[in-house]
């Protein structure tokens, strides 16, 4: 990587919704005297300067590039060892930043949940990325840092602890509490949109292992979770979680680049919990009913007309108040391969999609930049390109609790 670029980090995006909160979070965190150089990045140099002055101060460097403008994109990328991006939909904005960071061997890193555009990314770019030496890591934020990085740390004390490697994890969102915010939603359509039209992309968002190398997406996993059902290893009325989808194929493609570390019988998966008894099972059939709307709006009907009237527009997200009361823990139910039992948690102390997410993006930028890594390159997993490194970080800054009882 350049040790002599003007920049550690540049944040592209800084002016929306969540760009601003990474922003905001580097600025109290790090400041910007002190080792970590770093700059704001946006497509529009009057809006990056309004955020700025709100969220830090001029000393923040800013930096004009914008997708469509190839030129722009690589005047930036030069300045800098690491892109932290948060401008999506990934899938129209994304793809040009990725090429280059490639080409100017740096490392990049983002909040991207939009699987088939990943899966495009590694197609294309993986080879290139690992003989340059550039790390690029989607997926660094609540999809899907808690559930990568956790089963990455439940393999890490499983060996340590009880000398075996855990065969088959079961995560179970026991707690959640924040919102969404329009980027988001407009990703989300996005996917709905493009699965609709496209079968490929559908096949692969419903393929278990479709993150994973063409030859390599065998295994016993079966497809996330679609209805509500008693849950042996919780005790309880168990329905899906809608981020599943992407953080067990980000899971299952560690194991692959890991070279199976966690083995070749490795299983995964993860569901939300709704309680016991009676109310439980009602709770997971009436939770069923937003996102079975969201799933079947067609592009262009009324009904996806009348969502994207209820949810919130581009720029927009929750307030400051609910993200600080937002939260969430999540249960790992473990079977090791000596056939034991053993309990992990992870929990947040933010909501998960933004107060959250961006300290665990804007950690993983820094760890990038700054810390010792292994020489690993390609387009990765946060816990293969980061492992340990990112782990601490996580703990000491970013809110995140791992613990594992045995
Ligand atoms: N996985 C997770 O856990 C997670 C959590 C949060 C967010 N996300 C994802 O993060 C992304 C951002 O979400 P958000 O709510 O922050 O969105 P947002 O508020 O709409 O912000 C989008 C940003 O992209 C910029 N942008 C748009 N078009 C551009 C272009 N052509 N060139 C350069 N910049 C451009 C916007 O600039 P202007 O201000 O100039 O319009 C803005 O800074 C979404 O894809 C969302 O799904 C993921």
């Amino acid at each position: 990587m350049h040790q002599s670029r003007e920049f550690d980090i540049i944040i592209w995006g800084a002016s929306g919704f969540t760009g601003r909160l990474v922003a905001l979070y580097l600025f109290d965190k790090y400041g910007t005297n002190g080792d970590l150089k770093w700059a704001m990045g946006g497509r529009n140099l009057t809006k990056l300067e309004k955020v700025r002055d709100e969220v830090a101060n001029k000393n923040v460097p800013l930096v004009i590039a914008d997708s469509n403008d190839k030129v722009s994109l690589l005047n930036m990328v030069n300045r800098t060892k690491v892109i932290c991006t948060t401008v999506g939909p990934y899938a129209k904005y994304g793809s040009n930043l990725v090429e280059t960071c490639i080409k100017s061997h740096i490392h990049y890193c983002d909040l991207a949940g939009e699987v088939q555009w990943m899966y495009k990314m590694i197609n294309r770019h993986h080879e290139a990325a690992k003989v340059n030496g550039s790390k690029i890591v989607h997926t660094c934020g609540f999809d899907s840092i808690p559930s990568d990085m956790g089963v990455y740390f439940i393999q890490r004390e499983a060996k340590a602890k009880r000398g075996s490697i855990a065969q088959k994890i079961k995560m179970r969102v026991a707690a959640i509490s924040g919102g969404i915010s329009g980027g988001t939603y407009a990703s989300l359509s996005r996917v709905l949109e493009e699965a609709q039209k496209d079968k490929m992309v559908y096949k692969i968002l419903t393929n278990p292992y479709g993150l994973n190398p063409i030859d390599e997406q065998v295994g016993k996993d079966k497809s996330d979770l679609r209805s509500v059902i008693f849950d042996k290893a919780s005790q309880s009325w168990i329905g899906p979680f809608i981020m599943a989808s992407i953080n067990t194929k980000v899971v299952r493609r560690s194991n692959v680049l890991s070279s199976y570390a966690y083995g070749k019988s490795f299983r995964y998966d993860e569901a939300t919990i709704f309680g016991k008894g009676f109310l439980g099972r009602i709770k997971g059939i009436l939770s069923f009913i937003p996102i079975g709307l969201i799933m079947s709006a067609k592009h262009g009907s009324l009904l996806k007309k009348g969502l994207d009237i209820l949810f919130p527009s581009p720029g927009e997200g929750p307030t400051k108040q609910k993200m600080e009361k937002g939260f969430y823990k999540l249960r790992f139910y473990i079977t090791l391969a000596d056939g034991s039992n053993a309990f992990a948690k992870v929990t947040g102390d933010m909501d998960p999609g933004y107060g959250s997410s961006s300290k665990m993006l804007a950690e993983s930028a820094v760890c990038l930049a700054k810390d010792k890594l292994s020489n690993i390159s390609g387009v990765l997993t946060p816990s293969v390109a980061m492992g340990d490194a990112l782990l601490k970080r996580l703990e000491k800054n970013a809110g995140l609790t791992f613990s594992f009882k045995y």
